[in-house]
């Protein structure tokens, strides 16, 4: 049967000494799917895939693609394309060759292998750039050969790791939405680490997001963005990320810098809670919280604003017309659906 890319980790821990870069990971991910392993620097985004390549042994636990147990199996046996940060391309052969080198390692017959390495550099558009060395080439062009080497092994599992971040701004952009098109027409499965939550957000069927070694939430991007299931994800996704305060709940109502917000959660009696309200979910009302604007921050299209709420400093996304300006009051406030609650002692959402 042929491998159609389906990964499930169990209970998978990383031990480094004393130190667990991971924790017990478990996820599941569906064949096809494009998904992001998402989390701040160090949280074991890079660990989790060199595990699933292979390329690492998990401390304990076990890694399945499609349906069987790879945990002992070698990493050039897992049928698994990888593409990194820093490209590793073999700077003495042309990017004709650098294609080409893993099907002359598979021992692939030499009449198929040119005509795969065409159709590889076709796909990421460097059909002209073949003769080159990968020196000869800008940042973007290296990253289409290490993309054109990874795809053309056809591989059913191809795993990415921050393989956009030596790119500039513009260019990132570009090669993002490409990717993406190119994971699409190819129908592989993807797993692509990032710490930039925007990439995940746009990239992602489904992502997990990591904090420590752990996972904390699985979901599609939409999931993760409106229910964040702790105040640490809540922080981490979003830009400017969700304002997180110190509020009192009441019945249906929370309290905070003062003044009584309705909200949509039905819990029982009181207790102190961490509101949390995204930027974008801020409108200026007639009656809400008294904020004063310490800074405007002009984006162009939106401005985010510096809010001082007596003494508790939370950021406003405003639309280009009507832009208060520094040294204004004004008064804000939030829809009882968009302001989120969490716990502060176990930093869960309630
Ligand atoms: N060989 C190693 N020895 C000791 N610690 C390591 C080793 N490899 C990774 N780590 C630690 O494990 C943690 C997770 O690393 P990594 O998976 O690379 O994080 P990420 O990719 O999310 O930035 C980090 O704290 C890192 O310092
Ligand atoms: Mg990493």
């Amino acid at each position: 049967m042929i491998g159609r890319g389906q990964v499930k980790f169990r209970d998978i821990v990383k031990m480094h000494g004393e130190f667990a870069a991971l924790k017990g990971v478990n996820f599941d991910i569906e064949p096809g799917e494009f998904f992001a392993l998402l989390g701040p620097s160090g949280s074991g985004k890079s660990t989790t895939l060199r595990i699933l390549a292979g390329l690492d042994a998990p401390t304990a636990g076990h890694v399945f693609i499609d349906d069987k147990d790879v945990t002992s199996t070698d990493a050039r046996d897992r049928d698994i394309a990888m593409v990194f940060q820093s490209y590793a391309l073999y700077p003495h052969m042309t990017v004709a060759e650098n294609i080409a080198f893993p099907l002359e390692m598979a021992r692939l017959p030499k009449a198929s292998i040119g005509p795969a390495v065409q159709d590889a550099a076709r796909k990421v558009k460097i059909e002209h750039l073949l003769d080159r060395k990968p020196g000869q080439l800008s940042g973007g062009q290296q990253q289409r050969c290490a993309l054109a080497r990874a795809i053309v092994r056809k591989a059913r599992l191809f795993l990415l790791d921050e393989p956009l971040s030596n790119l500039d701004a513009k260019l990132r952009l570009e090669t993002r939405a490409e990717l993406k098109k190119l994971q699409r027409s190819l129908g592989v499965t993807a797993v692509y680490v990032t710490h930039d939550q925007e990439e995940a957000m746009t990239l992602a069927d489904r992502m997990a997001v990591f904090m420590a070694g752990e996972i904390q939430q699985v979901g599609t991007p939409a999931e993760v963005f409106t229910q964040p299931n702790s105040i640490d994800i809540a922080g981490f996704i979003g830009n400017p990320p969700m304002n997180l305060v110190p509020a009192h709940y009441t019945n249906g109502d929370i309290i905070v810098a003062g003044r009584r917000l309705k909200t949509a959660a039905d819990l029982a009696g009181e207790r102190e809670v961490i509101a949390g309200l995204r930027p974008s979910a801020l409108r200026i009302s007639p009656d809400g919280l008294n904020a004063r604007v310490d800074l405007v921050e002009d984006l162009g299209d939106t401005a985010v604003l510096d809010l001082n709420c007596s003494g508790t400093t939370m950021r406003m996304r405003v639309g280009d017309h009507d832009v208060p300006r520094e040294g204004d009051t004004i008064c804000v406030t939030a829809r009882p659906q968009d302001i989120h609650l969490f716990d502060p002692t176990t930093r869960k959402r309630l």
